[in-house]
């Protein structure tokens, strides 16, 4: 996406992280647990910045050669331009690089433009959490992909 950089997330990203998680989630991470994830060795923290404004943002937990990709967000009037894409783009590419060889995630079944872009990078259902989420009560979809090293 051209004007896109995605780039490893700092301190002074926060607020504006926080911001689009407020506005996209009924259940929003606070700033608190952005803010704890940084920093960590076994966390990635990726934002899409374009004209030196956080658009969104990918969060990715490893352990045990297996990563959840915990959360991924644009903000609504950048969405559908390809930031997500380059998101996830980047974070699995680092996860590769960190010799992680299985990535999973869940998604709410009703979200089929998330689900649509996980699947064009491989990502597979492997099951269902029933009423997994809240507002709305929803099942979640889990997806898995293997990364070739
Ligand atoms: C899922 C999400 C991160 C994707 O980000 P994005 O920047 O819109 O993603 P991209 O532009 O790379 O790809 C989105 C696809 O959605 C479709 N799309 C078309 N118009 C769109 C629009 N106005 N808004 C969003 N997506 C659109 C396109 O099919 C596009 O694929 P394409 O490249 O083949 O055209 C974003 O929609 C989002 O933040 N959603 C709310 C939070 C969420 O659901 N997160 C995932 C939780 S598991």
């Amino acid at each position: 996406m051209r004007g896109v950089v995605v780039r490893r997330a700092r301190e002074d990203d926060l607020a504006a992280i926080a911001g689009i998680e407020e506005a996209t989630f009924s259940e929003a991470w606070s700033p608190e647990t952005f803010a704890s994830l940084l920093g960590r060795d076994e966390v990635v923290v990726v934002v899409a910045v374009e004209g030196g404004v956080v658009i969104g943002y990918g969060v990715a937990v490893i352990g045990e050669g297996e990563a959840e990709l915990a959360n991924l967000a644009v903000s609504s009037a950048r969405r559908g331009r390809g930031a997500g894409e380059a998101l996830l783009s980047r974070v699995l590419d680092h996860l590769r690089e960190s010799g992680v060889g299985r990535v999973y995630l869940a998604v709410r079944s009703s979200n089929t433009r998330a689900a649509e872009l996980y699947r064009r990078f491989g990502f597979r259902e492997i099951g269902r959490h029933g009423s997994y989420y809240a507002e709305p009560r929803e099942d979640a979809l889990v997806l898995a992909v293997e990364l070739e090293s």
